[in-house]
């Protein structure tokens, strides 16, 4: 089977258990699965169930499609993603945003757990992304051009939407949360960046660094799918901060943050 059959029959049978039509989609990174809780009149499909679905093999990432209402608002939300040290290939990493923008979502709210760059920031800040960095040398887009998908060439001036960017402005405020905001970079991992590497990330730009996001936020640009993307920072970046950089703490942290996040990601769907 086709990689564009194996997106069709996927939204197939989604299209089959569910009676909305999800206008927003979200894709929640590790530890910020339970923004789902929020999600009324559910529907939960395991990743499984799903003929030609990946599913995700990280610690804190559970692997189900979640549909509903998350403030009035007809969602889709993947609760746990892939990534490319997963081992999965980058046609599969953004096979959920594939199915969820030939679902109808019109705009993709992207979440990450990522290190801190930018001196500015600090463990627990939600930096809203306002451009990011393809450090991986992949693309989404590569291969056989699929009409369904979009078209070869496409713009990315305004990949994180400049309007999304300045209603989470007003979100932030209203709940009392700190904004911030730069620039995210992507790199495969899975090992976490040495100093050095780091210290070159910073130079070209670079505001926090981690290992997801940038290929759904390709894939969704080429669909056409406004992107509004948060970066939970759950730790300093190696040879900003003197600690040992751990998975532990990433968890640590965005539990620590979570009640704030929800209420990021609740106000701007309401918004
Ligand atoms: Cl410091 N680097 C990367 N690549 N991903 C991360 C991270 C750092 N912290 C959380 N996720």
């Amino acid at each position: 089977m086709s990689y564009r059959e194996e997106v069709m029959q996927a939204v197939d049978h989604i299209k089959n258990k569910i009676d909305t039509q999800p206008k927003i989609g979200i894709v929640l990174g590790s530890g910020l699965g339970e923004v789902v809780e929020g999600i009324e009149d559910k529907t939960v499909i395991p990743y499984s169930n799903i003929p030609g679905f990946p599913v995700s093999t990280v610690k804190g990432h559970a692997g189900n499609l979640v549909f509903g209402k998350l403030e009035g608002k007809d969602v889709a939300a993947m609760q746990g993603r892939f990534h490319f040290y997963e081992g999965h290939p980058i046609s599969k990493v953004v096979f959920g945003v594939r199915v969820m923008g030939l679902l109808g979502i019109n705009t993709l709210i992207v979440t990450n757990a990522a290190g801190g760059i930018n001196a500015s920031l600090k463990p627990g800040d939600l930096m809203v992304i306002k451009d990011h960095i393809n450090f991986a040398g992949e693309n989404p887009a590569i291969g056989e051009e699929i009409p369904e998908f979009g078209p070869r060439f496409f713009d990315m001036t305004y990949a994180y939407d400049p309007e999304l960017i300045e209603t989470a402005k007003r979100v932030y405020e209203k709940n009392k949360v700190a904004y911030k905001e730069g620039v995210y970079a992507f790199l495969k991992g899975p090992s976490y960046e040495t100093p050095a590497e780091i210290k070159m990330l910073s130079i070209i730009g670079a505001d926090a660094v981690g290992m997801s996001t940038v290929p759904e936020v390709i894939a969704a640009r080429q669909m056409n799918i406004k992107v509004f993307g948060i970066s939970c920072i759950t730790n300093m970046a190696a040879g900003i901060s003197k600690n040992k950089l751990s998975h532990q703490e990433v968890i640590e942290t965005s539990e620590r943050v979570k009640k704030d996040f929800i209420k990021i990601i609740s106000g701007a769907v309401a918004e």
